[in-house]
């Protein structure tokens, strides 16, 4: 019997409709566009406003698009994967509460935190589902509303991120197309260099953490810069060689947008030119959880059936990444 692989088998994504612009920013901290630009390569990104709004909105917009894009039904969704770090509570897993919103009723669902490589977790985590013959529909939503954990007054986090989701749907198949390999890595040594210090089981929240300003993104950015670019350059080199790919066999880089220098270091490592790599860092900045399932999203018409992509990630914990898939469908 022909073995049997995850293939995605449609994307849809939701970003909310509020531009935050780096002349925005400008009039709220000491920063400027030029700056912003030159460093990271954003020029704006999307928050999610409003009272009582939080991931699994976002959420339940794009996979109810997706849905609706694949022509399957709520019912039918076997497992719903959120792969977030700002879930709507500390619990339940805001699968769980997804999966009430769209009305799948007959699925199960749990949380998965692997920040910024928690869609690479996520997908791969799916596709064994469906490799197992387990389940038949899986969807595998990233997102996350990074507006929620962001201290406006810092201008060393504030800049970098926003809020945005995307879901895929995946499905068995038993041609050459689909999840064909992944490897995912963490260290948590790491820590250190990129959390959130308060809000958990290791410092409760109170009025002192409040106080504190501990309940926001925590960046040592030049200590997660240097370790980002090596290894989530290695770690696409490495899919390659393991799988005897050469730059030529690669249409698409798929990367994690966390810095315009961190995407080019790593097309340029696996010898992949601009023009066959995935950027939109510069509308929604880092959306953690949001950004490659983005991207698919983006480029999904230019995307052609047998298509092979480079998915790449590196993110806290530290967590990184990187999956050879080949495109399933021609839309
Ligand atoms: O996705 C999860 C993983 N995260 C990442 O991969 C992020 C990795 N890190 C980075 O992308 C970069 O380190 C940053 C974009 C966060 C920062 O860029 P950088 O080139 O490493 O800047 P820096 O931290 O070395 O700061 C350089 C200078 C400092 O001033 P002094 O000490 O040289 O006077 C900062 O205070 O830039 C200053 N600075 C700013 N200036 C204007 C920091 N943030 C800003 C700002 N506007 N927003």
């Amino acid at each position: 019997m022909s073995k049997i692989h995850a293939a995605i088998t449609g994307v849809n994504g939701y970003v909310p409709e509020y531009i935050l612009s780096n002349k925005e920013l400008e009039t709220t901290v000491e920063t400027t566009d030029e700056w912003i630009t030159s460093r990271t390569g954003i020029s704006e990104r999307r928050i999610l406003k409003g009272e009582n709004k939080g991931m699994s909105d976002m959420a339940a917009e794009a996979v109810r698009g997706l849905l609706e894009k694949t022509g399957t039904k709520a019912e039918e969704i076997d497992l719903l994967i959120c792969t977030t770090i700002t879930p709507d509570m500390v619990f339940p897993a805001t699968a769980n509460i997804i999966c009430d919103k769209i009305g799948a009723k007959n699925a199960w669902g749990f949380d998965l935190g692997a920040a910024c490589s928690g869609f690479l977790y996520g997908l791969t985590t799916g596709s064994k589902f469906i490799e197992t013959g387990a389940h038949k529909k899986v969807v595998v939503v990233g997102g996350d509303k990074m507006s929620s954990i962001i201290d406006y007054t810092d201008r060393t986090t504030c800049v970098i991120f926003g809020d945005g989701c995307a879901a895929v749907l995946l499905e068995p198949t038993t041609e050459d197309l689909g999840v064909m390999d992944t490897i995912l890595r963490s260290d948590g040594a790491g820590r250190h260099h990129l959390h959130q210090k308060a809000g958990g089981s290791l410092k409760p929240a109170s009025h002192a953490t409040v106080d504190a300003r501990e309940h926001y993104v925590y960046q040592e950015g030049q200590q997660v810069y240097k370790f980002a670019v090596t290894n989530m350059a290695e770690v696409a080199a490495e899919i390659l060689e393991k799988n005897n790919l050469v730059s030529d066999d690669i249409n698409w880089l798929v990367p994690h947008q966390a810095n315009l220098r961190i995407i080019d270091a790593t097309a340029n490592r696996i010898g992949i030119g601009r023009e066959k790599v995935m950027i939109n860092i510069q509308r929604y900045g880092n959306t953690t959880n949001g950004t490659i399932p983005l991207c698919l999203w983006e480029w999904e018409k230019q995307l052609k059936k047998g298509d092979n992509l480079i998915l790449a990630a590196f993110g806290g914990g530290f967590t990184w990444g990187a999956i050879w898939l080949k495109w399933a469908y021609n839309s």
